[in-house]
């Protein structure tokens, strides 16, 4: 047994007043932090149950996973009821009342209070997410992939909603790893800014902490398809490469780095004049903005001159986002790259940072020229919303996060997913 910290008698205090004093032997030999092999008998309590589910529990998840038709055919019939929708919103207030007894709430919604195993403890990761509406989808997110030894950066929209600041301010201020980032921007679709963000985290992080081992950004509707220690696995197999789409820039997409462009009225725009070549003629590849690096990839970014002059010429682009994290892996030198011979190239099917199903690369199952099969929840911007469908299809993929998931659309497909990789992170401990 180890000695409490005032901090953790503290929050033993005021569990005792909330659960009764069944608990009371459990709290005085539970520390904050710090992984016990007896844990493994005390973590039933973490399970999620029916009791603290939402409306979404009405469904059999297991028989959704499976692909049943009867379940996803019941599920499909929820998702388009109007009452449904309304019972599964949170509004903003309520995670800023919610949040004001921090003990409670992380005790409520199960947030994982110590290190499930020594090798999650041991490879500790860094998380940038960037959101800027949809609070419920980033709580449940950020739920979904915490642990304290992990250090998550949050990059609010400078132009959200002041609920929506407030809500995510809030919830991050009860977690002493989790902190928004020291300078947010005003993110415009396809610009700069978007990468700025990714960039403030990223020496917010690096700055936060010596510890982390890889970084991996996310959005506010993305969702794991792994558990923390599933993921901790991956990484390690990499053997300190990165892992995200980097290929041969299409014909087609030449324009975006050719032609000088600017934020105008909130959108972005070509002048009509082109750009210089890059500089160290460095070759331009094409990916996305979704990444998993290792530290010494973020250190590049932060201090190599290559770097930082690519991303000086990179400000005036038409979506930077979607090349300059291909690029830089491929400038040889970067801690895990790949060399720039386009032999060398990764897809995004191949690469593990990201699973996204694109419209026109949709089609039936079986068919050699669909990449996957088709959407089964609805498409925004050719992209797919997953819906609970797309489940059982999903959870075969190597990838660590999927996109997009959105609870305004499909709450089952997420209450699902949580609740299998819960299951799932608790078994792993036997
Ligand atoms: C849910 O589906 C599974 C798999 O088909 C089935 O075994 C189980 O009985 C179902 N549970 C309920 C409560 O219907
Ligand atoms: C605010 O949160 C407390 C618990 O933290 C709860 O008892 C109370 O009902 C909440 N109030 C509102 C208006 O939601
Ligand atoms: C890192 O953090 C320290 C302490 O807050 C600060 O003084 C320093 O300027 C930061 N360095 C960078 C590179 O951000």
């Amino acid at each position: 047994m180890r000695i409490l910290t005032p901090g953790s008698l503290q929050l033993s205090l005021k569990l005792t007043v909330v659960l009764g004093s069944l608990w009371m032997v459990f709290l005085l030999s539970f520390p904050e932090k710090g992984w016990d092999p007896t844990y493994i008998l005390r973590y039933s309590w973490l399970e999620y149950t029916d009791a603290d589910g939402g409306p979404e529990k009405v469904c059999n998840c297991s028989a959704i996973l499976r692909g049943e038709r009867e379940a996803l055919e019941q599920a499909k019939l929820l998702t388009i009821t109007k009452d449904f929708h309304k019972s599964v919103q949170i509004p903003d207030e309520y995670y800023i009342n919610a949040t004001q007894d921090c003990s409670q709430f992380k005790l409520s919604r199960k947030y994982i209070p110590f290190p499930l195993s020594q090798e999650e403890e041991d490879f500790p990761l860094a998380y940038s997410i960037v959101v800027h509406k949809k609070v419920q989808n980033f709580e449940r997110l950020l739920r979904a992939i915490y642990a304290p030894q992990n250090i998550y950066c949050v990059h609010v929209d400078k132009k959200s909603e002041a609920s929506v600041f407030f809500a995510i301010w809030a919830i991050t201020s009860c977690f002493e790893n989790v902190f928004m980032v020291s300078q947010a921007v005003n993110v415009v679709y396809a610009a700069w800014p978007r990468v700025q963000a990714d960039l403030n985290c990223m020496a917010d992080l690096y700055n936060a902490s010596t510890k982390w081992k890889y970084f991996i950004n996310l959005c506010g509707q993305d969702f794991p398809l792994k558990t923390n220690l599933e993921i901790v696995r991956k990484l390690r197999s990499l053997k300190g490469a990165n892992s995200l789409e980097s290929e041969t820039m299409a014909g087609e997409k030449k324009w975006r780095v050719s032609n000088v462009h600017q934020i105008v009225d909130g959108e972005i725009k070509g002048i009509g004049k082109a750009k210089e070549p890059p500089p160290f003629n460095l070759p331009i590849l094409s990916g996305n903005a979704y990444i998993v690096v290792n530290r010494g990839y973020i250190r590049s970014v932060l201090e190599d001159n290559r770097v930082l002059a690519l991303i000086e010429w990179a400000k005036d682009t038409y979506s930077p986002d979607e090349f300059l994290w291909a690029t830089i892996q491929r400038i040889p030198g970067v801690p895990g790259s790949r060399w720039p011979n386009h032999k060398y190239d990764m897809t995004d099917m191949n690469a593990i940072a990201r699973l996204v199903k694109w419209q026109w690369h949709e089609g039936s199952q079986g068919s050699l020229e669909a990449v996957y099969p088709e959407c089964r929840g609805t498409h925004v911007r050719a992209i797919c919303v997953y819906g609970a469908g797309d489940l059982q299809w999903i959870l075969e993929q190597q990838h660590l996060f999927a996109n997009k998931f959105d609870i305004d659309t499909d709450p089952i497909a997420v209450y699902c997913l949580e609740k299998y990789f819960r299951q799932k992170a608790l078994a792993e401990l036997l």
